[in-house]
């Protein structure tokens, strides 16, 4: 079965396979490739999400299939006390492939373990969020060569947003210094950093030296500590920053943002985050194309 629940589930080649083929999805005229004409997606997310699910679902509409949104799982009978697992096994009768957010860590596998079709995880918990950071490693590629040595500044909470988890991971691929940023009770899980990555309290420390910023907010719908949630004031971006980072740096974002990004850089050339959007779209659409249009998909099946 070829669900997609982690970026382990990836190497340096299928990566290149894969945005080749966004590459190729995002030259062609659209309409090209109506390659689910026949297919339907079910969207299931138990959490909020706008880019996400609207991302899959345009991606699903654009290769000619159809989409079932559960946007609201307390219309569903999840309300009713429907197990996930149970879920599950219904929507895979009505769909050929279901995009599951949920807040539990581990939630997508256990979804794959009952699943007849495709899971793919679209953010379980703090875990990973791995078409997230396919589509911000797309951005950086489109900017930046990932065959030379680059420099990434991870910042704000590391701890909990699953983007960097997944983004970490794929970076550790390729040539890059990482610059990891965050207040002492932010910090990156011991299990994904290195001994050769640095650590920041600010930007200030490593803004000048960097390639790429990658910046996240505060998980706050993961913190039950109000103390630790003072810690973390202060530690965005800003224009004086901005006025410090070299001229061909690229400011990255998954959105939505908060306070740490002002909507003052937007008009900065090297604001990159609506682009990254907007590159959501293609990626997705490659994963689809992946399932449905190809004998096998890029990524190796789960372990
Ligand atoms: C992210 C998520 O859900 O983890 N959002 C997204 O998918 N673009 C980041 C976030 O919510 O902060």
């Amino acid at each position: 079965m070829s669900h997609l629940l982690s970026v382990d589930q990836f190497d340096i080649q299928s990566i290149a396979d894969l945005f080749a083929l966004t590459e190729k999805i995002e030259t062609a005229p659209r309409g090209t490739y109506k390659v689910a004409s026949s297919s339907v997606l079910t969207n299931l997310f138990y959490e909020p999400s706008t880019r996400t699910s609207s991302s899959f679902h345009s991606a699903m509409a654009r290769l000619g299939g159809s989409v079932i949104s559960i946007n609201d799982v307390s219309f569903s009978s999840v309300s009713k006390g429907e197990t996930l697992e149970d879920t599950i096994q219904v929507m895979a009768q009505y769909s050929d492939v279901i995009v599951l957010r949920h807040p539990d860590k581990g939630s997508a596998a256990r979804a794959a373990r009952v699943s007849k079709v495709p899971i793919i995880n679209g953010g379980d918990g703090v875990g990973e969020h791995p078409t997230q950071a396919l589509l911000d490693l797309y951005t950086i590629h489109k900017h930046k060569s990932l065959d030379q040595p680059l420099s990434i500044a991870l910042v704000g909470d590391l701890k909990h947003g699953r983007t960097v988890h997944s983004l970490l991971k794929l970076l550790r691929m390729y040539d890059v210094q990482i610059h990891l940023v965050s207040p002492p009770g932010f910090l990156m899980p011991p299990e994904l950093t290195q001994t050769q990555d640095v650590w920041h309290r600010d930007l200030h420390g490593c803004i000048q030296d960097v390639d790429v910023v990658y910046m996240t907010r505060v998980q706050k719908e993961r913190i039950q500590d109000a103390t630790l949630l003072q810690q973390i004031s202060n530690y965005g971006i800003s224009l004086e920053l901005m006025q410090l980072a070299r001229p061909d740096m690229i400011l990255m974002h998954p959105l939505p943002r908060v306070d740490e990004l002002p909507t003052c850089l937007d008009a900065d050339p090297r604001s990159k985050y609506f682009e990254q959007t907007g590159n959501g779209l293609l990626v997705r659409q490659a994963i689809f194309y992946s399932l449905f249009g190809m004998p096998i998909p890029c990524w190796r099946p789960v372990s």
